[in-house]
């Protein structure tokens, strides 16, 4: 059996280790300066009380590329994209932004960074329509006056740059949505922001097949203008239709990390289940039959 999977770190002044075993690229093995990594995350450790959530987590976000974070029940994926949404602050570690060292200190300051977060319930009001949500608490304003002449531009030139194409008019009540509607629209809403980062827990989660297919197609949409994307997922199906990069936690612990290419089911399965990194399909396959 192969050794766990070391997580990516770059070579460089500030390094903590060699560069990936997990097939990085030599250009991407560079000096800090010239990280390729939008977001970097090293040895972020949050306990609440006895329970330590995170433990000494190096995680690694490239621009337009797809993360998936990986990890079974309380491994601790929420509590990490807490941390990066400013929710939680951790008690130890550092965050890498664009190559800086920054501290989230709230979730202003994330939104500041460009980091937006579309949570699981999306945090939309169903008695509002698609432009209210949109632009609840940024309002625009001319002269006093809500410029809602504006807002709706804006809100339906980004839905049409997102290709959401589904939504019959922009002033209908997000009560009345689908749930991959939903999805759009608190996706739109983060983009609208200038989003160089979208975090979503769970976003296919409550979707039917074809709702489904369309978050992942917007998902692929905020991949090519150059976002990150960190998503969360227990569909592994989803994970291999749009991942570039797969994150696997275990136990709050970065178990390994690696571009999608090293993986297949059975050893994603594995990674979440044992927190091990087996390359070799046949042993992988053995270990998942077991544990099944
Ligand atoms: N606010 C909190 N207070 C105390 N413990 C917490 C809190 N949030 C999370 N935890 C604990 O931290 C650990 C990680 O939880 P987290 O919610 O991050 O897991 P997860 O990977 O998102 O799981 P799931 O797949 O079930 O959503 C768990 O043991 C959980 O009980
Ligand atoms: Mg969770």
């Amino acid at each position: 059996m192969n050794p766990p999977v070391d997580p990516h770190v770059e070579a460089g002044p500030s390094s903590a280790g060699p560069a990936s075993a997990a097939g990085l690229s030599d250009s991407a093995a560079t000096s800090a300066s010239q990280s390729r990594w939008l977001l970097e995350t090293r040895g972020i450790t949050k306990r609440f009380g006895a329970v330590e959530a995170l433990s000494d987590v190096n995680l690694h976000v490239a621009p337009g590329e797809v993360t998936a974070l990986l990890g079974d029940n309380g491994a601790g994926k929420s509590t990490l994209i807490k941390c990066l949404a400013g929710i939680h602050e951790p008690e130890d570690g550092q965050m890498i932004w664009d190559g800086n060292p920054v501290r989230i200190r709230g979730p202003k300051v994330a939104t500041g960074l460009g980091i937006e977060t579309v949570y699981q319930d999306l945090a939309l009001c169903d008695n509002l329509d698609i432009v209210q949500n949109m632009f609840l608490g940024r309002e625009l304003t001319n002269n006093r006056l809500l410029d809602e002449d504006s807002m709706e531009k804006q809100a339906r030139q980004t839905l049409a740059e997102l290709s959401v194409t589904t939504v019959r008019s922009i002033r209908q009540l997000v009560g009345s949505l689908s749930g991959g509607q939903r999805q759009a629209v608190a996706v739109a809403k983060a983009v609208m922001q200038n989003a160089r980062m979208v975090i979503m827990d769970e976003p296919t989660a409550a979707l039917g097949v074809a709702q489904t297919a369309m978050v992942l197609e917007l998902i692929r949409t905020l991949r090519s203008r150059g976002i990150a994307v960190l998503v969360i997922s227990h569909n592994l199906n989803d994970v291999f239709k749009v991942a570039d990069h797969i994150a696997v936690l275990y136990l709050g612990r970065l178990a390994v990390e690696a571009p999608v290419g090293a993986f297949d089911q059975q050893s994603a399965v594995y990674a979440i289940t044992t927190g091990r990194f087996e390359s070799d399909p046949i042993e992988a396959s053995k270990t998942v039959q077991a544990i099944e």
